[in-house]
């Protein structure tokens, strides 16, 4: 009786951890996949930022704001809290799911697409926040200007936008703030 149960008990464990064994992999083949093809490694705006970045913008109620590449979530469960509408974008699964699950877990009615956002139609957007890299932020411009409303704010932490009239810089650490 008690080799039965320990031998269950020994499948049951095994097959946990070879499940986790293969989402580790998968979830990591396709980080290093996204990474290469979009050239935006998934890193964090720090919570503190994203604190100062609202709190400044001001947004009125309701307003409309996307995380262009939204990792897990964090800057639209914020958003939300302050009262506003957000829509995230994350290609690389991982994150992704992540935020799925915080959205679970909080009850949240944010919205979290696994879409690759230069695809998406961005016009109803108030405000943009977006956290990328130097080697996009042409490409990201040029998409900007095709298809915002005129008056869409547009956040970006850490990266300028090359060519365009700066509103604001916040002096958030370790990186900048550039409002448009
Ligand atoms: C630097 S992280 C920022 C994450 C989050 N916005 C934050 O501030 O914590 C950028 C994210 O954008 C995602 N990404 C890059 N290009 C994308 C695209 N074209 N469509 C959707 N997601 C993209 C990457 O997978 C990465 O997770």
């Amino acid at each position: 009786m008690t080799a039965i149960f320990f031998i269950s008990f020994l499948i049951i464990v095994l097959t946990f951890i070879i499940i986790g064994a293969i989402a580790v992999v998968l979830f990591g083949f396709n980080m290093i996949y996204v990474n290469l093809k979009t050239l935006v490694p998934w890193v964090k705006t720090p919570a503190n930022n994203l604190e100062i970045i609202l709190e400044l913008i001001n947004l009125p109620p309701h307003s409309l704001i996307y995380d262009l590449g939204c990792g897990d979530g964090r800057f639209l469960f914020l958003a939300e809290k302050k009262g506003l509408k957000a829509i995230g974008y994350e290609l690389a699964l991982y994150p992704y799911f992540k935020a799925k699950m915080n959205k679970f877990i909080k009850g949240s009615r944010v919205i979290i697409k696994n879409h690759d956002f230069f695809k998406q139609d961005l016009k109803a957007a108030d405000a943009i926040f977006i956290f990328l890299n130097s080697m996009i932020m042409k490409k990201i411009s040029e998409k900007l200007k095709q298809n915002l409303k005129p008056e869409t704010l547009v956040i970006s932490y850490g990266f300028e936008i090359p060519g365009w009239n700066l509103k604001k810089v916040l002096d958030t650490k370790p990186s900048k703030t550039y409002i448009y």
